[in-house]
């Protein structure tokens, strides 16, 4: 892993995930004997944050910190670094490499993280680009469900709230069908998950992915046979809610700061929100975390149950971004056989005929802000549909323009 970029949680491979936490584990073992780790001496971490942050930027700081490396920052990128001057992701991480070995970034468009590693050799890890990813958040959701659970195979998890807008439900999703958990989306009206994702989720992880728009939604379960007396139990067994069934609830916030202008602020209440009348019905070992900020749909009375963990989860952060940071400088390997097994595939981008004339849809993505050449692809389906290179989202192919022209010649040539 070393000098490796983390724009996507598909950056790592399952192996390495797994790699990873048994990183966390020596590092938590190795820090009881020693309070200063100096794995990191001699190595610079900068942060450069385009848009606000606590748990990712401080959490990356003082992992640093404790590794015994040195942080630079710049927490409010946009108005106190060149950027206000209208200096771009390009001209600023070119200098930036020259004062760090390491970049953590965060920023407002979908994909400007990955503009980053075009321009430089430095590792950039990607601290979440708006609606896209944010990968390391995952590590740290992966780590606590992997910590609280034993594994995460088979686990239900709910994602609920803001699966839209939302960049670490995007990411987590993939991670979780990756490790084989069964995933649930619980999302109000006009915030579900967007269908490009959905179609990712089952045509790369075969992941059957189900959709509520209420937590406390009922579910029609598998009718029991009739008793010896032949009495009926139907309300007993061929119906229940969903949050009885579920292992992991996942709650997010409406990204506020991203919504459109018709996109209406659903009413949390009545949807997604976790109460405490509502826990009373999860399992007893259920587990509920959120990525914070918080805002109505976790609310303050859930705080003192074991099953809210979402501070440990912040918690864990520190371990996983230590673990991350002390790879990727390499200052830590993983086993060999490990790593040879390890290694993501890496996603090819197809040469396109009608490059030109192909644009990404998304208005937030990195590639409609004039930074970078316009019409880069990743391919997927045999190659017969496109993703953006940047943002993921799928792009419509242009019809071709005479019979003999299919689609698949249009990628082709
Ligand atoms: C999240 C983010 O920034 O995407 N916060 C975090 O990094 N822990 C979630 C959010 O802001 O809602």
């Amino acid at each position: 892993m070393k000098r490796r970029s983390i724009i996507s949680i598909n950056d790592l491979s399952n192996a390495e995930i797994e790699g990873l936490f048994r990183v966390v584990s020596d590092l938590q073992q190795a820090r009881k004997s020693t309070r200063q780790l100096d794995l990191c001496r001699g190595d610079i971490l900068a942060t450069l944050f385009y848009e606000s942050s606590t748990r990712t930027r401080l959490s990356f700081e003082s992992a640093m910190l404790r590794l015994g490396g040195q942080v630079i920052s710049a927490p409010n990128a946009l108005t106190t670094s060149s950027a206000a001057k209208g200096e771009t992701i390009r001209d600023t991480v070119r200098v930036v490499q020259h004062y760090a070995d390491v970049i953590v970034m965060r920023h407002f468009l979908d994909g400007a993280t990955r503009v980053a590693t075009e321009m430089v050799k430095t590792p950039i890890i990607n601290g979440g680009d708006g609606s896209h990813e944010h990968p390391t958040q995952t590590l740290c959701d992966l780590y606590t469900m992997q910590k609280e659970f034993g594994g995460l195979e088979g686990i239900r998890v709910a994602l609920c709230g803001d699966l839209k807008y939302g960049r670490t439900v995007h990411s987590l999703a993939i991670g979780l069908a990756r490790f084989g958990a069964r995933i649930i989306c619980v999302a109000p009206p006009g915030f579900e998950m967007p269908g490009y994702m959905v179609r990712r989720l089952e045509r790369d992880y075969a992941c059957k992915v189900e959709t509520y728009d209420r937590l406390d939604a009922v579910t029609s379960m598998p009718a029991a046979p009739p008793s010896e007396n032949g009495a009926s139990e139907e309300t007993s067994t061929l119906f229940g809610d969903i949050i009885s069934t579920l292992d992991v609830v996942y709650l997010t916030r409406v990204q506020k700061e991203r919504l459109a202008e018709h996109d209406r602020t659903p009413a949390v209440e009545s949807s997604y929100a976790m109460s405490a009348a509502l826990l009373r019905r999860a399992k007893r070992e259920a587990v509920i975390l959120h990525p914070l900020p918080r805002q109505d749909e976790l609310s303050y009375a859930i705080d003192h149950d074991r099953r809210a963990a979402y501070f440990r989860q912040a918690g864990n952060g520190v371990w996983v971004r230590m673990a991350l940071l002390a790879l990727v400088l390499g200052r830590i390997e993983l086993p060999a056989g490990e790593r040879a097994a390890a290694e993501p595939e890496p996603r090819r981008a197809p040469r396109l005929s009608r490059r030109k004339a192909l644009l990404c849809g998304n208005a937030k993505c990195v590639s409609q802000h004039a930074e970078v050449e316009a019409g880069k692809y990743w391919a997927t389906e045999n190659e017969t549909r496109l993703s953006c290179y940047y943002c993921d989202q799928e792009v419509d192919l242009p019809q071709p323009s005479h019979p003999d022209e299919s689609q698949r010649t249009l990628l082709e040539s």
